[in-house]
């Protein structure tokens, strides 16, 4: 293989890179599992994975294997033909989901838009000329017009009106403000929440999983697609393959990506129950949806994760990390959040700079999300050395910062 040497990194100012991200001053060459590498060879212990992204680890050989052997053979046809792999991608996703029929997006703002064209065209089909879908305050759905507008935070939509029309929006956790709607909006179609916010700050419903039983009911009662963002929760995240599946229901409508691809870009908008044959021949395409490399990434990632157990990992491991900040913690007035591998802990002030204190003092790549809550998503795989590593990091960073 080529060594290609990159030239030295570009500052903001002298980049042709549109400025949207606000970037930290570090770059990353290599990853292993747990841990990436800067070019000196300086190892950081990655909490985040991406945002929750490659939960099978950095460099995963049955992803690197798969990657490379699908790139040497062929990467992509296109759906006007067959395509084996993502057939047999779709069946894998479809036992774990629980799902019937799957469309492959390329992130998890199109598996989103897929979800909310599935929503339009379902009141369509029932003669409902201006569909609306409920949607939860701190949500986050993504960042096109319409997930943008379907996203409960301002500053994501902040600059880009007029929004796109027909989504109600409702306090996480409040069925009454459901209710309500139902009676003042006879053109309801569907809900879209997520069962645990990430962005909005590692969250469940104050009524924790059962806020989803109880969408559940009203969807059944008014006809409604339930429909379910996990584009953060799935994928084995939360210690269960679908978060969803804390609880008894099963949602109409589920969407997925990053952890989908363990890094390579793909997600899924998926059905079953009334959302199955909503979406026809000609309503809905990508050109690079499912194709044969993107799927079989796919098929490795779910293959991996049943082959090693990772469900049961990030359960346990998780419980056990949990537990150990709560124990560890207990005097530090924190709020410790936690469903499998998906961790929040809140603090009592805002701790947006522990990013940058975590990463150079503590070589711990982390996220603060909502202002105060530090999220950690580390890889699924981690075992015990590694989440004590975490944990004695974490702590010690923590108490230093609230002393
Ligand atoms: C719950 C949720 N939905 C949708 C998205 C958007 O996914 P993507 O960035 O792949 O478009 C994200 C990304 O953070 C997310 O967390």
């Amino acid at each position: 293989m080529n060594n290609i040497t990159l030239a030295p990194v570009q500052t903001d100012q002298s980049s042709h890179l549109m400025p949207v991200f606000g970037r930290q001053p570090i770059s990353f060459v290599r990853g292993q599992g747990s841990y990436l590498y800067t070019e000196d060879g300086t190892e950081y212990f990655d909490a985040l994975t991406g945002i929750a992204v490659c939960g099978l680890g950095h460099s995963h050989p049955a992803v690197t294997e798969a990657i490379a052997d699908q790139a040497a053979t062929l990467i992509h046809t296109s759906n006007i033909f067959e395509v084996p792999w993502q057939t047999a991608a779709a069946q894998k996703l479809a036992e774990v989901a629980g799902m019937e029929e799957i469309f492959f997006s390329n992130s998890g703002a199109e598996a989103n838009e897929g979800a909310i064209k599935i929503a339009r065209k379902f009141g369509y089909m029932q003669g409902i000329a201006q569909p609306k879908i409920i949607v939860a305050d701190h949500s986050f759905h993504g960042r096109t017009l319409a997930t943008l507008s379907a996203t409960g935070n301002k500053k994501v939509q902040e600059g880009f009106a007029p929004l796109v029309e027909g989504f109600i929006r409702v306090p996480f956790g409040d069925i009454d403000a459901i209710t309500e709607a139902a009676i003042n909006h006879p053109d309801i179609v569907a809900i879209l929440v997520e069962p645990i916010q990430g962005e909005g700050g590692v969250n469940t419903a104050p009524q924790g999983f059962s806020y989803l039983e109880e969408i559940r009911h009203i969807c059944n009662q008014h006809n409604w697609l339930m429909m379910l963002d996990e584009v953060q929760t799935g994928n084995g995240r939360t210690g269960q393959y679908f978060a969803y599946q804390h609880t008894s229901i099963v949602p109409d409508v589920l969407t997925t990506a990053k952890g989908l691809g363990n890094g390579f870009p793909i997600g899924a908008v998926m059905t079953q129950g009334r959302g199955v044959g909503v979406l026809t021949a000609g309503n809905h395409g990508s050109t690079y949806s499912g194709s044969p490399l993107g799927s079989r990434v796919v098929y490795t990632v779910i293959d991996t994760i049943q082959k090693e157990n990772l469900v049961d990992n990030a359960s346990q491991m998780g419980a056990y990390i949990v537990e150990q900040f709560r124990t560890q913690l207990a005097d530090q007035n924190v709020i410790v959040r936690g469903f499998g591998l998906m961790i929040g802990i809140e603090l009592p002030k805002a701790c947006g700079d522990l990013v940058n204190v975590a990463r150079d003092d503590y070589h711990l790549i982390i996220n603060v999300t909502a202002g105060s809550v530090i999220r950690l998503l580390p890889v699924l795989n981690i075992n015990k050395e590694q989440a004590d590593q975490l944990i004695t990091r974490i702590v010690k960073m923590v108490k230093n910062f609230l002393a």
